[in-house]
């Protein structure tokens, strides 16, 4: 297993899923891609976690993101299980969770904290680019369910600071202003930015968030 870093090609594989055979990268084709894992089926954080990420594909969508989750139970496991997470999260999941019994991407991936859970795989999100970059990687504990309005928040920021040269201060939403690029000079700042922008400090310039109308 090699050690994964932000910037790094996402590792390509080739898995079972509920929803057939999965080869990542072909599956990703040019959209944004969550890869997630989760310790189990038939546990009670994780049947909120799916059942949110089916609510949210709308959001999803919107944003040309795949999504795709991950556990070391089977397919059989996985087809049973969605079940429950549709009656009781009141749901229909629409997304894939790979079936990684033989923990081939667990592994690839370094889900496995061997000191949290020696078989099972802990709560990590790959957040990857549409040139298969990881963009963002987080842990969670198997006790702390995700925040998912928080990963949509990080992929639009990821979005937005992909084409703009600008990028998002603490804890900002879509439609706060920005932070500009440390690579801008303030004297070259109106010819990027028409909207204005408000020099707090030489290094600490805002501007309303470029790509809103
Ligand atoms: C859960 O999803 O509820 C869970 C899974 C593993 C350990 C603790 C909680």
């Amino acid at each position: 297993m090699a050690t994964i870093r932000l910037g790094d090609v996402a590792p390509n594989f080739t898995a079972e899923s509920s929803e057939g055979t999965i080869h990542f990268h072909e599956w990703l084709g040019d959209s944004w891609g969550i890869l997630f894992s989760h310790p189990a089926d038939y546990t009670p954080v994780c049947t909120t976690e799916l059942g949110t990420v089916a609510k949210y594909s709308e959001e999803f969508k919107k944003r040309n993101v795949k999504v795709v989750a991950l556990s070391v139970d089977g397919l059989e496991s996985h087809k049973g299980w969605i079940k429950d997470i549709n009656e009781t999260q009141n749901t229909t999941v629409n997304f894939p969770i790979i079936a990684d019994e033989d923990k081939k991407v667990s592994e690839l991936y370094d889900m496995i904290h061997p000191n949290a859970d020696s078989n099972l795989t802990v709560r990590s999100v790959f957040i990857i680019d549409p040139d298969k970059k990881v963009k963002l990687m987080i842990t969670y504990p198997a006790s702390t369910g995700r925040n998912f309005d928080e990963l949509l928040r990080v992929i639009d920021s990821l979005q937005l600071t992909a084409y703009h040269k600008v990028a998002t201060p603490a804890n900002w939403q879509s439609g706060d202003d920005c932070v500009v690029s440390p690579s801008i000079a303030t004297a070259d700042i109106p010819s990027h930015f028409s909207k204005g922008f408000k020099e707090i400090k030489p290094y600490l310039r805002m501007t309303p968030q470029p790509d809103l109308k």
